[in-house]
């Protein structure tokens, strides 16, 4: 259980309030609320009181100290401002000032005050300070424009503060750094053709989502990956597998890597450098291997760090080829996905694959990525315990 101070200031999305302090008192947090002034002309501080089952208080000074976490949603620019520059010129900005655990915002507001470069510089400001921003999200905005403003939605801000719970409280991962490949890598054929693979980013950003979860400070290398990032989760983006190799092989001290990312084996070897123009005749390309990121984190492995890959093969001669993978590659754990399927694996929600690692097999049956995620960590943190 923790304790958790959510701060709610002037806005439409005020409303939205009520449900983030619901699923923390839900999950058995304690949730102290401060309303500023201008909250409070969008939402009562009864409501919030009563949802929190404990009223607003007169003195901040006892919950300094013993608050996990103060989370500020909606966040407006105003408050925003205040907070990058040190105003406390209310109970709630006081408390930010002198806060002294994890601080999550999550930002709402209109479009063009969120992309004014004022606010940019104000959000950069706090980001370098250690706070954790989440969102805003793009959408519909209370003025019926549509752009980047509105407050992420309650279940992800509340996400995000759990994560940060588990790595300053309880959670199988704390203090455990996890570096996590996704996605495919795109190698250059022309300035804008590329050569790729279907890869989604989807099962990588899961086991990252799983790991901040479970408390472990998660750092995820995205070779062009579309979806939202995982809340609590650091993500660097990269293209190419040459890119990736320098961003992965900078974190290899990582205590827990799980190379997810469906990385080239070949680029081509002279990238044109301007667009190739066609012409009657055909356009061979000649291709060169890329660096083996996984083999050479299996050379470098230290002592008590894990290491998980990823082997796409066909049938039981692919589980075959993946079992010897995992001796050459000197790698503790591989996830084996059976690609001659149509219903699992790549650009589909679910997936089934075959744990391989050093104590035996264990087969995963089909479920959904984020069930899979779990059952990936299940297996491999055991591992880190013992390393
Ligand atoms: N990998 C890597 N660097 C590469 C290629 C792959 O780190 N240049 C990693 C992948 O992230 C994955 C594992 O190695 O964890 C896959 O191994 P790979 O030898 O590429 O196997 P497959 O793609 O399954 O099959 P094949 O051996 O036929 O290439």
């Amino acid at each position: 259980m923790a304790h958790v101070i959510v701060g709610v200031t002037g806005g439409v999305a005020a409303y939205k309030s009520g449900e983030i302090v619901r699923a923390f008192v839900k999950a058995g947090d304690d949730v102290t609320p401060i309303l500023t002034r201008g909250a409070e002309r969008f939402l009562g501080t009864r409501t919030l009181e009563a949802l929190a089952r404990r009223a607003a208080p007169d003195d901040l000074y006892p919950h300094l100290a013993d608050a996990d976490l103060l989370l500020i949603a909606p966040l407006s620019a105003n408050t925003l401002a205040k907070l990058a520059t040190g105003i406390a010129d209310n109970i709630l900005t006081q408390l930010a000032l002198a806060f002294p655990a994890p601080i999550v915002v999550a930002p709402a507001m209109n479009t063009r005050m969120w992309e004014h470069a004022a606010t940019q510089h104000n959000i950069e400001l706090l980001r370098q300070r250690g706070v954790r921003v989440v969102g805003p999200a793009f959408g519909e905005l209370a003025e019926g424009e549509v752009g980047t403003g509105r407050m992420s939605e309650p279940t992800e801000i509340v996400e995000a503060c759990r994560a940060i719970l588990n790595q300053t409280g309880g959670g199988e991962l704390v203090g455990r750094s996890v570096l996590v490949t996704a996605g495919g890598t795109r190698e250059a054929l022309d300035p804008v053709r590329y050569l790729g693979n279907r890869s989604s980013g989807r099962m990588g950003f899961a086991v990252a989502a799983e790991a901040a979860r479970r408390g472990g400070s998660v750092t995820v290398i995205a070779a062009n990956v579309a979806l939202a990032p995982p809340p609590g989760v650091e993500v660097i983006n990269v293209v190419s597998a040459a890119e990736l190799a320098d961003e992965t092989l900078a974190r290899d001290d990582a205590d827990l890597v799980v190379m997810a990312a469906a990385v080239a084996d070949y680029r081509p070897s002279a990238p044109e450098k301007s667009k190739k123009k066609k012409d009657e005749g055909n356009w061979t390309v000649a291709f060169e291997r890329t660096q083996d990121v996984l083999l050479e984190l299996g050379r470098r492995q230290r002592p008590g760090q894990i290491l998980v890959g990823f082997a796409a093969d066909e049938g039981e001669q692919g589980l075959a080829a993946a079992r010897e993978k995992r001796q050459r590659k000197n790698v503790n754990v591989i996830v084996f996905n059976d690609v001659s399927r149509t219903d699992v694996g790549f650009e589909v929600d679910d997936n089934e694959v075959v744990l391989i690692g050093p104590d035996g097999e264990t087969r995963v049956d089909k479920r959904s990525k984020e069930e899979c995620a779990v059952a990936i960590l299940d297996n491999v943190i055991p591992l880190l315990a013992s390393a």
